[in-house]
């Protein structure tokens, strides 16, 4: 705490320099410190009220998560009804509201003075948010009241959800506010949260909500500040209700907004720093302008909007207009095709992916959703299916959003007809007609493995089902995998079916009449496809690996394998035990890595792909910073034994320095190790007198020896290090020397991770022409933003050209 102020005055200057910082945070999108100056602010104003609790005021940074829960809802009386809006669908019924307002307002119109010109009224052109309406009533600059719109006469009293919403200031800021203001938007939940908060609820066995929208309704009425608080919603103004003092605002809705802006509220959106969300367009053919523009934004926005909104922008036209039983005349929402359609779930179909998963598709009576025709939603798996209730028969809410496939929402249960039935999952599979059994999941804990029933089913069957073969090949020659050009899936699909291909090394075999003999295939595609076939005969390591199809192996696991342990054969005969030391590699990964190499039939596909002279380019060595990465306290702390956790493993290695003396010691040598308890000791010597425990972690210790992980493996030289190590990178925007796949490559090589978005985490964002979002992101964390040509410089000094 400064020397001279009094707590009171500290804690009025703390309150006022944090208030600064959020309004430059939330509002202005330019933060002036780190969150960590933020958060030492925040913390020193905390440390004083609760030393001082009469200095607290209703208004602190402090009390935006207040105290306790709220009993229950109070109602509330508007003091302005808060309305609703029509809507149009069309460009025809844009026109008309256009044309009405037009002779509505004839010759009074102060705009334009050429009599013969078409009439044209400006409009204040606004994304209609799809969240939740709130009032918030300012008294001398400071909240004291927030409530829903309820019937639109009487709404529900949520303040003490609000104080947590950060982007709605308690206080004030600039001035000339009207003594009572009262401030009317959306809170709305930001699509990111929404997924993690559906993730949540999926992963703890709760309905999750359907959408945003809801999600917003739901949290804003929670009791529990501390719920709303942890669920991250944001704030945006549309408008005034209830004002003391109307000489204090502007007379446009435009200026209203930018002078609200000013106050401390969010008030639109920007993408980049160029364009604004909110902009005054001339006549019914300028607000088209805008709702094709924002139209080819929307999925692309981190919020759902449902439509735009146009307001005669020009109060007084807005007062001469008047109001309709519950509609302003004066502005109109143009919606954008609807997300979420109701439709009836016809029957539920079983399809055979490539790992042999069998997943439920749903088969749905046509419907259009945002102006496509849907047939079939994904249904995940079984679990889903139990989450939802689903039925087939069912009416069932469905949503399509983006590019995203459609997702079956809800069931309409009240709708379910008599003969509704559930869905079974079929016992063989419907391709191959091999068994299809339900994984099981492994979770090893001290005392032993135990076993659950998992998610997935899967058809036993492997390349012998031909839905798995067709996708395994599919897969195998796509371009991030071996990248053979000139085969699609109708050729693959015929390749299959005509037996001339079992396994992807079949491929390698492939003569020239067989494939000239294929549909679609002629002299030159023939020559092509084989001359790709023969130049995709050297991947490296890690698009074989990647190429191989092992589940849970995407191209960033296969990466990392290759660069870790350098060689196939490392790879092939990793135990799961030393897999786990890789980073991200979990127990489950390990075990699918391990199980597929130990199949005899994937190592015969291998031995004949690596026979027919696909060669994978190894980088040989295991990379520098994996050298000697594993401890012996590591090592003991993952052997599970009871009572033998990070200290006690550290407290052993330290006193006997290795495994060997550590299995060997008796119980007088193993009572000398501080603070190890006698059920500890009892453990460890079970562990190293049970002969098949003992020979295993021997294994594995050999393995990491043999691997060069092991604690006594040489280190690395530092110069072998890598100079982007442990840094995370993220490339947007159009790259003009190299594509964005070969930077990424680069800066891997370096030992960056390339991340598809921009967190407080990132190292450096390079971004090119046509950046949008992730850039505004870095700008707003203050993440370090480079242009390609730094990364070019970069690369040089490296000693990589590109
Ligand atoms: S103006 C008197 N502007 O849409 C005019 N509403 O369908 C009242 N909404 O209840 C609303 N974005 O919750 C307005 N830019 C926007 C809006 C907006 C979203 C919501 C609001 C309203 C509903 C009407």
């Amino acid at each position: 705490m400064s020397q001279h102020a009094t707590p009171a005055e500290r804690a009025l200057s703390l309150r006022e320099e944090i208030a600064q910082h959020n309004y430059r945070y939330y509002i202005l999108d330019e933060p002036a410190v780190p969150d960590a100056e933020y958060d030492r602010l925040f913390n020193e104003l905390k440390a004083i009220e609760d030393e001082h609790p009469d200095l607290v005021t209703p208004d602190s940074p402090t009390q935006r998560v207040g105290a306790s829960p709220v009993s229950g809802l109070s109602e509330v009386t508007h003091l302005l009804p808060m309305l609703s809006l029509g809507n149009a669908f069309t460009d025809e019924e844009l026109a008309a509201f256009d044309k009405h307002i037009g002779s509505q307002l004839g010759a009074d119109r102060t705009k334009n003075v050429d009599l013969f010109a078409p009439p044209s009224v400006d409009y204040c052109c606004e994304l209609k948010l799809d969240g939740f309406a709130v009032s918030l009533l300012y008294e001398q600059g400071k909240l004291v009241r927030a409530a829903t719109r309820g019937d639109g006469t009487t709404g529900e009293d949520i303040t003490h959800s609000i104080r947590t919403v950060k982007s709605i200031p308690l206080k004030l800021s600039g001035k000339g506010w009207p003594e009572v203001l009262e401030v009317r938007g959306e809170v709305f939940m930001p699509i990111a949260v929404f997924e993690r908060l559906v993730d949540e609820a999926i992963r703890d066995g709760n309905k999750p909500f359907a959408n945003p929208r809801n999600a917003a309704a739901g949290t804003m009425r929670q009791l529990d500040p501390r719920v709303v608080n942890s669920r991250k919603m944001s704030f945006c103004t549309y408008g005034v209700g209830f004002v003391s003092d109307e000489e204090s605002l502007p007379n446009t809705q435009s200026g209203r907004l930018k002078q609200l802006h000013g106050w401390g509220f969010p008030a639109w959106w920007r993408s980049s720093k160029k364009y604004k969300s909110v902009q005054v367009r001339s006549g019914y053919l300028g607000c088209l302008e805008f709702y094709r523009e924002i139209g080819r934004v929307r999925d692309s926005l981190p919020f759902e909007i449902d439509g735009v909104v146009y307001k005669v922008d020009n109060i007084d036209l807005q007062k001469q207009l008047g109001f309709r039983a519950r509609n302003p005349k004066w502005a109109i929402a143009h919606k954008f095709p609807a997300r979420e359609e109701i439709t009836k779930l016809l029957e539920v179909e079983f399809q055979v992916g490539r790992t042999g998963a069998v997943t439920p598709v749903a088969r749905l009576e046509p419907v259009k959703v945002g102006g496509v025709t849907v047939s079939n939603a994904t249904l995940h798996n079984m679990d889903e299916i139990a989450r939802l209730g689903l039925q087939i028969g069912d009416t069932v809410i469905i949503r399509r959003a983006g590019d995203v496939i459609p997702q079956v929402m809800q069931v309409v249960t009240e709708r379910r007809p008599v003969d509704a039935r559930p869905v079974e999952v079929p016992s063989n599979c419907p391709v191959c007609g091999s068994a299809v059994e339900r994984t099981q999941l492994v979770k090893r804990g001290k005392s032993g493995s135990t076993t659950s029933e998992g998610s997935v089913y899967r058809c036993v069957g492997r390349l012998t089902c031909q839905a798995q073969l067709k996708q395994s090949i599919i897969h195998f020659v796509s371009r991030r995998a071996m990248d053979i050009d000139g085969l699609g899936e109708k050729s693959v699909e015929q390749l299959v079916d005509t037996g001339l291909v079992a396994s992807p090394a079949d491929l390698y075999r492939l003569t020239y009449e067989q494939v000239l003999a294929l549909d679609g295939f002629a002299e030159l595609s023939t020559k092509n496809l084989l001359t790709a076939i023969q130049a995709s005969k050297s991947p490296t390591l890690a698009r074989f690996i990647y190429a191989l199809g092992i589940p849970d192996v995407g191209e960033e696991t296969a990466k990392l394998l290759a660069r870790a342990l350098g060689t196939l054969e490392r790879i092939e005969r990793a135990l799961p035990e030393v897999l786990v030391y890789l980073p991200d590699v979990g127990l489950e990964v390990a075990h699918e890595i391990h199980s597929f190499f130990a199949d005899a039939h994937n190592r015969q596909v291998i031995d004949q792909l690596l026979e027919r002279g696909v060669t994978p380019e190894e980088p040989g060595e295991l990379a520098a910073e994996f050298a000697a990465c594993v401890s012996l306290a590591d090592f003991l702390a993952r052997l599970n034994i009871t009572g033998i956790a990070s200290t006690g493993a550290e407290r052993l290695a330290s006193t006997f320095g290795s495994l060997d003396k550590i299995l060997s010691a008796d119980w007088l040598d193993l009572k000398q190790v501080e603070r190890l308890n006698d059920k500890a000791i009892k453990a460890l010597r079970e562990f190293a007198e049970n002969p098949g425990q003992r020979a295993h972690a021997e294994a594995v210790e050999q393995q990491l020896r043999d691997f060069g992980m092991h604690w006594d493996s040489p280190r690395a030289e530092a110069a072998g290090g890598l100079s982007l190590a442990g840094q995370t990178w993220v490339l947007t925007g159009t790259l003009e020397a190299m594509s964005r796949d070969v930077a990424k490559g680069y800066l891997e090589s370096l030992g960056a991770k390339v991340a598809g978005s921009v967190s407080a985490k990132t190292h450096c964002v390079v971004a090119g022409p046509g950046a949008g979002s992730k850039l505004a992101k870095a700008e707003q964390l203050g993440v370090t933003v480079w242009t390609e040509q730094q990364l070019l410089d970069m690369l040089a000094e490296q000693g990589i050209s590109a």
